[in-house]
């Protein structure tokens, strides 16, 4: 695709992977994208700002206090006017002072001066990567609308083998063109999406639930929205927004997820299940606090099933396509098999909840698409987006292709 017109910023920053910055300035301007390149000073150490400067035909700043420079008063001007920010390679430094908006250069001010899309690709030892405090920051930029990439696994320059490795130069080239031309490929279609975990209440202070944060299910409804659809958002309780633009259908138990879920389910053309339902509750949860001091010799609880939501959507959902989810924590792939045909559904997505760094609560997800015509999609770790975006895909190519291929094998 063509960039011809496009505004960039390229930020770079302090790492050995400076140098791929060369490789990624020469694919952004064989588009023809307008490209501005913007150095920390550690960025200096690595590479030096002529070859960018050569490279793009344009200053390389870099200096925020340059008294012989009218470029520091420039850079509202230049955010103002840009239409992708991207930062690569991204230090843990750079993901840290942008997560907390601090802005003592000139990449961190234009990065606070922005209003278009910004897209960062992490390039750190893999040990970094991993550490609580460069996850969170990670986290927080996510939430507040920044793309950041996952970095690619291999050698590192510390002579370590593991994750932290610039993503390749394709993958983020084909992010920005992403990024510039939005596809809005689900415009009129109607999105029933399920987040996050059911509260079944015990009494009046406690409850069982899950573990479901509904990072999941929240990315299905963004991705949906990002490219055209009308989202019905039916979730319990999480500590995340609702996406912007969202028909949000707060809920705690299951029976309140059932009933909002059939009142949704005649408009919807797409049904997408990925909330954690409590499959029981306490038969009859107690209106007043249950007094701990009368609980010494243990505590029994009656429970009952729970409606099976999914199955009972299945049966009432008219021309509507059905995904759900399956949480798996062992043999994945035979049980999402098993779960796909007792269900009913048209695509089941199955994620092994037992591994680190994936299912619940994590920001990456690992998952298998099953669909009932027999196919069987296995897809790498991604961020929970890229997962969504994923099954988005996969829910329009089994649309559109001629059915029935054939039956599921056993
Ligand atoms: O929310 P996150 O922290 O991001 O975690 C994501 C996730 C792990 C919750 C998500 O990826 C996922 O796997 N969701 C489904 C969890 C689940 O309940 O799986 P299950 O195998 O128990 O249920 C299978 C399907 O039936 C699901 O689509 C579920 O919504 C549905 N179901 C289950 C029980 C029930 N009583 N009614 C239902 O509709």
């Amino acid at each position: 695709m063509t960039l011809a017109g496009k505004q960039v910023i390229l930020g770079i920053t302090g790492s050995i992977a400076a140098y791929k910055a060369v490789l990624l300035l020469r694919e952004l301007t064989a588009r023809a994208a307008e490209v501005t390149v913007v150095m920390t000073a550690g960025a200096e150490h690595f590479v030096g700002p002529l070859t960018f400067r050569t490279l793009s035909g344009r200053p390389v700043l870099s200096n925020l206090f340059d008294p012989q420079s009218d470029d520091a008063v420039e850079h509202v001007a230049l955010a103002e006017r840009t239409h992708v920010f991207i930062v690569a390679p991204a230090t843990a430094n750079l993901l840290a002072k942008a997560a907390h908006g601090i802005a003592d250069d000139f990449l961190t001010t234009l990065l606070l001066a922005a209003r278009c899309p910004v897209l960062m690709a992490p390039a750190m030892d893999g040990g970094m990567w991993d550490h609580a405090a460069v996850q969170a920051n990670v986290t927080t930029l996510r939430e507040r609308g920044v793309t950041v990439l996952e970095p690619d696994t291999g050698a590192l320059a510390s002579g370590l083998h593991g994750r932290g490795r610039l993503p390749e130069i394709e993958t983020i080239v084909e992010e920005v063109e992403r990024l510039l031309a939005p596809v809005r490929d689900l415009a009129g279609e109607r999105m029933l999406v399920t987040s996050g975990p059911t509260r079944e209440p015990i009494d009046p202070v406690r409850y069982l639930s899950n573990r479901s944060s509904g990072k999941m299910g929240h990315a299905v409804a963004t991705a949906a929205l990002r490219r055209g659809a009308e989202v019905v958002l039916i979730s319990g309780p999480t500590a995340l927004k609702p996406p912007a633009g969202a028909v949000y259908v707060p809920v705690q138990t299951a029976e309140e997820m059932r009933e909002a879920a059939l009142q949704h389910l005649g408009t919807a053309t797409v049904v997408i299940k990925a909330a954690a339902v409590a499959d029981y509750r306490v038969e009859r949860p107690s209106a007043t606090k249950i007094k701990s001091g009368g609980k010494r010799d243990g505590w029994s609880l009656d429970l009952v099933a729970n409606p099976d939501i999914l199955k009972e959507l299945a049966q009432k959902k008219g021309g509507a396509f059905l995904v759900g989810f399956a949480a798996e924590t062992n043999d994945v792939r035979a049980h999402a098999a098993d779960k796909l045909r007792a269900k009913g559904i048209d695509l089941l997505v199955a994620n092994d909840v037992s591994q680190h760094g994936i299912g619940f609560e994590a920001d990456d997800n690992q998952v298998i698409l099953l669909d009932r015509w027999g196919g069987v999609l296995d897809l790498p770790r991604m961020t929970k987006i890229q997962v969504a975006h994923a099954i988005l895909d996969r829910v329009l190519a089994l649309r559109a292709a001629p059915k029935p291929r054939r039956t599921p094998s056993r």
